[in-house]
């Protein structure tokens, strides 16, 4: 099969690597990462879904490389991301008698590319692993940028460490398989970084973006090289979110308030979270006399247009409170000293770090949104 593939360089001092999307890439992942194993010992994480969709094409293609492969299958589903998972995995890959050169590869969305990459991160004090994620969402975000986590009872990835990768393969085919929800979720990061830092590919997903969500093969490539070469650029630039990287927040804040409040569960998930976060922070960002309304009103649109909610009422279990939301935001990892952090834009593809927002103006743009005063 010929696979056109694009080459996005992650360029970090002494942990560089690169991101390889294209079509077709599990069937030829075998001759590509054997030159990276030092022993032909694969360790392969995966949820059940993803071992029953794709898990033997990944062997057949590590195998047909004279790898042997080890296959540590977990149970679908956030709650892996816990201390048990951890524990299951971690032990799982120290029964396989893995070295510290070895490799683990950590094969499906963001639940397993995390936990896997923090179990990569502490075992043995560090073991290298590779992504190949099978997610929209994976693919433009939770791969590429070395963060890794499991959740806890007081929060979301609240144990966790940067841990790179030694390479992410993006594998474009894999996702004719995605269910529509969570194409829709990925898109929401994909919008993300058109709002945060580039004007022109907004634009561009304003046309195109029907066509991406569709899988058609060209817009996917644009959508997704463009969204891992963003990320590659912010994280390069600031891999532990002394700065940039605060801008791959956009949206989060408040969509990490909702999920809080809809229990982290399927009410809501994390793309749309992210979806309806990006809206508010555009009317937010207008209400405060920062952005626009035109630049507010295009970005609810396509968010609107690609499926994802925008508005506290499209949810399902509200109203929310305000108090509520606040108070779930001043929880969010990017809090300092209790002020609440948000990223905001003075426009399209001019997204800012706004610290220091004032409580009261928050309150009164919730209840504008519908929230409970
Ligand atoms: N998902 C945000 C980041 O990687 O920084």
């Amino acid at each position: 099969m010929s696979v056109l593939v694009r080459t996005v360089p992650v360029a970090l001092e002494g942990r560089a690597y690169e991101v390889l999307i294209g079509s077709g890439l599990i069937d030829g992942a075998g001759s590509r990462l054997v030159p990276l194993f030092k022993r032909s010992l694969a360790a392969v994480v995966m949820d059940e879904t993803v071992a029953g969709l794709h898990g033997a094409r990944l062997r057949a293609s590590l195998q047909g490389a004279g790898l042997t492969v080890h296959e540590i299958i977990i149970p679908p589903g956030e709650a892996a991301k816990s201390f048990a998972g951890l524990e299951h995995v971690c032990s799982a890959l120290l029964d396989l008698g893995l070295e510290r050169s070895d490799l683990v590869i950590a094969f499906g969305g963001g639940v397993v590319g995390d936990l896997t990459g923090f179990a990569a991160a502490i075992l043995k004090r560090g073991m290298d692993f590779i992504q190949i994620p099978t997610t929209l969402l994976a693919q433009v975000d939770s791969s590429v940028g070395g963060k890794t986590a499991i959740d806890v009872r007081q929060g979301k990835n609240l144990i966790g460490a940067f841990h790179q990768p030694r390479l992410v393969l993006a594998d474009l085919n894999i996702l004719a398989t995605l269910p529509a929800r969570e194409r829709v979720c990925g898109y929401a990061e994909v919008i993300k970084y058109g709002l945060l830092g580039d004007a022109a590919f907004f634009d561009w997903l304003e046309a195109h973006g029907a066509e991406v969500l569709a899988g058609a093969p060209e817009a996917l490539m644009h959508a997704v090289a463009r969204s891992v070469e963003m990320k590659a650029r912010i994280v390069a630039e600031d891999e532990r979110e002394a700065g940039a990287r605060a801008l791959l927040n956009l949206g989060h804040t408040f969509g990490h308030a909702v999920e809080a409040l809809t229990g982290f569960g399927d009410a809501i998930k994390h793309g749309e979270a992210v979806g309806l976060g990006c809206a508010l922070a555009f009317r937010f960002s207008r209400a405060l006399g920062l952005c626009p309304g035109q630049d507010a009103e295009r970005a609810v649109c396509a968010l609107a247009a690609a499926g994802l909610p925008t508005r506290l009422d499209d949810l399902s279990g509200g109203p929310f409170g305000a108090d509520a939301l606040i108070s779930a935001m001043r929880q969010d990892k990017k809090a300092e000293g209790g002020a609440l952090t948000f990223i905001l834009a003075r426009a399209i593809g001019e997204a800012f770090v706004a610290k220091g927002v004032d409580p009261g103006d928050l309150h009164d743009f919730l209840v504008t949104e519908g929230a409970a005063p």
